[in-house]
């Protein structure tokens, strides 16, 4: 019996993940800092404890036991995943005044900090949540452990073994020969001083010690760091400065993690504003490896909003800002913050409250994943200040709020209509003051309109059916008759309506991940898949793991390709789907810096960029110049694998002029592109062509003894 138990236990505990997984797309989710959430174990409270609640830089008492008490009170605002703050083991000391009560000054990656509990208590977080159909997302920080020059001086340690600090690093740093950067497991490049170029990815970050993930000992220590959270059952990783890490090396972080299932990956790429410069450029590159927090557009929306501002404006800037991304439905979409100001701290208007109701059902039906920062239910503020730390006072538990009803309906809409999930964003009219945009999936359509002016009766066209609808906030009434609605909006208000037509024909709406490498499950989300059928990924059939009617797991083949992006089909007895796109990788990726002598290109007019024929390189990838001659990138590999790339010139938004010049490499951890293929040489070819003649000779004698012989016989 006891041996049976076990058995099962095994099973359940192999069983992929994929089993549990809900299409994110489908949720809400909802940040949580923990230390400012819910004191569950007033034992772990000390040391830096502020039980005043009044030092914003102390720890506050917050911790996992007591989240696992409120996730009822989370479960009662209808979200399915909970964002958690970073977990991991921080700094025992005070820097720059702070403690690390935000999770963000990591000493141990593989070990839970004390203040919030241990893993047991993240593995019962888990299960708990789990019951009540939620999944934790954890927030991970690789690109840097804590302050270099305070507190503990960047120290690391290994599930409690030290390791090293910044101090004791430098004195076995050595100069990159490639980048110039001085560097063992840190980097020793200094601060960030410029916003862009080798600083940007190779300085420390506000002082925090910038770890050098192309280092195989780091790599390892900080995949193995993350894993365990993944181990330990959490669905996705929430992960943090990602426009400081290179895109090359995350790829193979995500890709390795993405073997134990299809989770949900989103990135923090910093990049405050919509303005078209090389940085919002870069935000969708990483946008089309992993989905991206929306940050640029948030300031406008809390600005028209909550100050001044067009609606048309906004309407245009968010048309042009989706259509940069291959699945904008994955943007991770947000409203306040742990470091912004948050909406009902920012303005000081009389109608705030509306103001940040629209907002907030702006934020819920926009395309993309919304994300709930605790406190935003129960309007919570604070009175002593307004950006970090004040963004991030301790919780107010009210659940019968009028945001909280907006999110509890707007989230079951989520349930159940796939435009609000899936759909694509069309502006039908929009002015300063009033707005309408539709989203359609198939047969379901979303049509949200809104109105920050005086009351108005507005008319536009919209190719919905005759009838009158129900808005499904406030029951406000729309009257469709041929091709022409109306609707009376009283000021601050926002109405959404929405139809639910059959779908018959299958139509992908999501794919979860959407970079992959053969053998790797991925979650089809969509509609009208039936009972079951084909997919094709890439001209061929993928092995299907499991078959609902909105939701299909397979595990990616392995192609014949050097494209980036592959299509994925699905054929059931409704018909064929329209194809979309997955981001595919060969596999056996290593994370490899790649450099060519910059004597090789010459003068070059803006950026350097290269592409190849591996699906890894099948994208442009820009390069920098490095003070020791070189070019470099860091890319996604193959292990042992020949390739050639080209090399191209012009900058991020426009046109790229090819160079005449080809160059190739091996896949390596360093790899640097020579302009014959490696390994052969003019003599070595010479010799192979004297192999393959000899070789031919030995078959057409071989071939005429045997026919001589047989006509013997
Ligand atoms: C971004 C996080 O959101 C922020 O809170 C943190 O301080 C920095 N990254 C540094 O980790
Ligand atoms: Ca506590
Ligand atoms: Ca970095």
């Amino acid at each position: 019996m006891g041996r049976l138990v076990s058995v099962v236990l095994i099973v359940l505990l192999l069983t992929p993940i994929a089993s549990a997984w809900e299409v994110p797309e489908r949720g809400i989710i909802y940040q949580v800092m923990v230390d400012r959430f819910y004191d569950g174990n007033t034992s772990n409270n000390e040391p830096f404890y502020d039980p005043t609640h009044s030092n914003y830089r102390l720890y506050w008492g917050g911790d996992l036991e007591g989240l696992i008490e409120k996730l009822d009170y989370i479960k009662s605002l209808g979200v399915s995943m909970i964002w958690v703050s970073p977990l991991n083991d921080n700094i025992n000391s005070l820097a720059y005044g702070s403690a690390p009560y935000h999770g963000y000054w990591t000493r141990d990656y593989k070990r839970i900090e004390e203040h919030f509990g241990g893993w047991e208590d993240f593995r019962r977080l888990v299960k708990e949540a789990k019951k009540r159909g939620i999944c934790i997302i954890v927030d991970y920080v690789p690109n840097h452990s804590n302050p270099v020059n305070y507190g503990e001086y960047g120290a690391l340690y290994d599930n409690g073994t030290f390791l090293t600090d910044y101090f004791k690093d430098t004195k076995n740093a050595e100069v990159n020969p490639i980048t110039g950067i001085r560097e063992n497991v840190y980097h020793h490049n200094g601060n960030i001083y410029t916003w862009s170029g080798i600083p940007l990815k190779y300085a420390n970050l506000y002082g925090l010690a910038d770890f050098n993930q192309l280092n195989p000992w780091v790599d390892s220590y900080l995949t193995e760091g993350a894993m365990l959270f993944v181990d330990s059952g959490a669905c996705g990783l929430r992960i943090d400065a990602v426009k400081h890490m290179e895109l090359g090396w995350l790829e193979t972080f995500y890709l390795r993690l993405y073997s134990k299932g299809p989770l949900f990956i989103y990135g923090e790429y910093f990049t405050p504003s919509l303005q078209k410069g090389d940085d919002l450029y870069e935000f969708y590159r990483y946008s089309n490896v992993s989905p991206v927090l929306s940050i640029p557009i948030r300031e406008d929306i809390v600005r028209i909003f909550a100050f001044f501002g067009g609606l048309d404006k906004l309407s245009e800037e968010l048309g042009d800002y989706y259509s940069h991304f291959v699945y904008p439905t994955k943007a991770v979409n947000f409203l306040d913050s742990h470091d912004l100001v948050r909406f009902l701290n920012a303005g000081d208007r009389k109608d705030e409250i509306q103001r940040f109701h629209m907002a907030l059902a702006l934020t819920l039906t926009l395309p993309g994943i919304p994300v709930i920062y605790y406190g935003d239910e129960s309007y919570l503020v604070s009175k002593d200040g307004k950006g970090d730390p004040y963004n991030r006072p301790t919780m107010v538990f009210d659940n019968t709020t009028e945001a909280s009803r907006i999110i509890r309906t707007l989230g079951g809409l989520r349930k159940t209509n796939d435009a609000l999930v899936f759909g694509d964003f069309m502006t039908v009219t929009a002015s300063y003051e009033t707005w309408a945009f539709e989203r359609t999936f198939g047969n379901h359509s979303l049509l949200v309109v809104m109105n920050k002016g005086p009351a108005v009766n507005l008319t536009f066209s919209v190719d919905w059916p005759d009838g009158n609808y129900r808005d499904a906030l406030y029951g406000g009434e729309m009257v469709v008759s041929g091709g022409k609605a109306s609707v009376y909006l009283p000021r601050d208000s926002v109405y959404v309506f929405h139809i639910e037509g059959e779908q018959k024909k299958p139509l992908i709406g999501s794919i979860t991940p959407y970079a992959a490498r053969p053998g790797q499950e991925i979650v089809i989300g969509g509609a009208g898949f039936g009972k079951g059928g084909k997919v094709i990924i890439g001209g061929r059939e993928a092995k299907v793991l499991s078959w609902e009617d909105g939701k299909i797991v397979v595990e990616v083949p392995r192609l014949e390709t050097s494209a980036a992006w592959v299509n994925v089909t699905v054929v059931s007895d409704g018909g064929r789907s329209p194809p979309r796109p997955l981001r595919y990788y060969s596999g056996n990726d290593v994370p490899a810096l790649i450099a060519l002598n910059a004597s090789l290109v010459g003068e070059v007019s803006g950026t350097l960029w290269l592409s190849g024929d591996l699906p890894e390189l099948g994208e442009p990838r820009p390069l920098l110049k490095s003070s020791m001659g070189y070019y470099f990138t860091v890319a996604p590999l193959p292990e042992g694998v020949p390739f050639s790339v080209r090399l191209y010139e012009g900058k991020a938004w426009g046109a790229l002029r090819p160079l005449n010049l080809t160059l190739y490499g091996v896949g390596n951890r360093t790899v640097t592109l020579t302009e014959k293929p490696p390994g052969v040489s003019e003599g070595q070819k010479a010799g192979q062509k004297d192999v393959a003649l000899y070789a031919l000779s030995v078959v057409m004698i071989a071939a005429l003894i045997a026919v001589v012989w047989k006509r013997k016989g």
